[in-house]
């Protein structure tokens, strides 16, 4: 088995982890920095860049020890080069250089998009899904499709993935490896952004995503109908519009914050499900995939799963950035040739290599 070492720095998680032929993951190491940030409700880069320099070697050194790896038991070493901060992201490119000249093992720089579909192709090394790891089956498939999606070998193509982040928001049609077509974007916030935005504007911290989720459990989302976008293509989002629709409710006060964080969770919910619906209208699609940090989200989880397809989402720790992507996403660049120069340069604007 192929042994891969992934690092990513892309952001504000300091991670990495060894995977085996892309789908076993051996060991997964996160320094998060989410506490570093939380004062300025929002990623510091140059905060990230040097919390990433204290981190990356002892994170890699325990992501070696925790899956009784040595060096020479790697097949390559993969590592996110882009979408993301430029001075985050130089620090993992910069040491994964480092160890591939020390070691001679070959480099595979990957798309950070790419690593977050392939989270959902992560199993644990017996093969078993991961716990908390979703794969529901349509809700009246019943129990034959419930037990075929249970032994979960690889997902079938095509299907549509949903990558939903603090940075991004993609809809995206996956044909074969590194077939992506993307379908749709955000025109302005990513989601995860409105939600730390609109979590800002009711005074409820950071990350926002999490913090309305748990606020929005006791509220009601009818007391109050935010918007949903209309954008000129149909697979497109847009969420500013819905952002200054809440700073509005709120400015006009009367609403209780638990009702607030239910309608503004229900709107982007209901837009990020039309999006995805009106794709399977356009495209085949045999699984629906969600990843990144507002996959954690369970009614937008239990939402896709009412559409009739299969979904699948990533345990909560693989929603967040993590070095499993990067490795599972490098195994497969690497099986369609892919090996990159130590002259490997970061991309921090990066959308899908082919
Ligand atoms: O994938 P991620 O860790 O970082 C990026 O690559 O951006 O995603 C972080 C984002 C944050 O905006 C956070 O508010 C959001 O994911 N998030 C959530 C939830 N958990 C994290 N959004 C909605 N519901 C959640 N439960
Ligand atoms: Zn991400």
């Amino acid at each position: 088995m192929d042994r891969i070492l992934g690092i990513e720095t892309s952001c504000d998680e300091t991670a990495a982890a060894v995977v085996a032929d892309g789908r076993y993951l051996l060991a997964d190491v996160v320094a998060s920095q989410v506490q570093l940030h939380a004062p300025y409700g929002g990623v510091f880069p140059e905060l990230a860049s040097r919390q990433h320099m204290r981190d990356i070697v002892p994170v890699i050194r325990a992501a070696l020890a925790d899956s009784q790896t040595d060096w020479r038991e790697l097949a390559a070493i993969a590592v996110t080069y882009g979408p993301g901060l430029a001075g985050a992201l130089l620090v993992g490119v910069n040491v994964a250089k480092g160890l591939a000249m020390a070691t001679g093992l070959p480099l595979v720089g990957v798309s950070h998009l790419e690593g977050h579909l392939y989270t959902n192709w992560l199993r644990a090394p017996d093969g078993r899904r991961l716990p908390e790891g979703g794969a529901e089956p349509p809700r009246q498939a019943g129990q034959a499709a419930a037990r075929a999606m249970a032994r979960s070998g690889d997902p079938p193509f095509p299907h549509l993935a949903l990558i939903v982040s603090g940075g991004h928001t993609e809809l995206v049609h996956v044909r074969g490896h590194g077939e992506v077509t993307v379908m749709g974007v955000t025109l302005d916030d990513a989601a995860g952004e409105a939600f730390d935005k609109a979590a800002r504007l009711l005074g409820l911290g950071y990350p926002g995503g999490p913090a309305i989720e748990a606020a929005a459990q006791g509220g009601d989302a009818s007391v109050l109908e935010l918007p949903v976008a209309t954008t000129q293509s149909p697979f497109d989002f847009s969420f500013s519009g819905l952002k200054t629709a809440l700073a509005r409710a709120v400015a006009v006060g009367g609403y209780a914050t638990a009702d607030l964080a239910a309608a503004f969770q229900s709107a982007v919910v209901r837009a990020l499900v039309a999006g995805i619906r009106r794709a399977l209208e356009a495209r085949p699609a045999l699984e629906v995939h969600l990843a990144g940090g507002v996959s954690a989200n369970a009614s937008l989880r239990q939402a896709v799963a009412e559409l009739g397809v299969p979904v699948r989402y990533p345990p909560p720790v693989l929603c967040t950035d993590n070095g499993a992507m990067a490795a599972a996403a490098g195994y497969w660049a690497r099986r369609r040739g892919r090996v990159s120069g130590l002259d490997l340069d970061v991309v921090a604007g990066l959308s899908f290599p082919g």
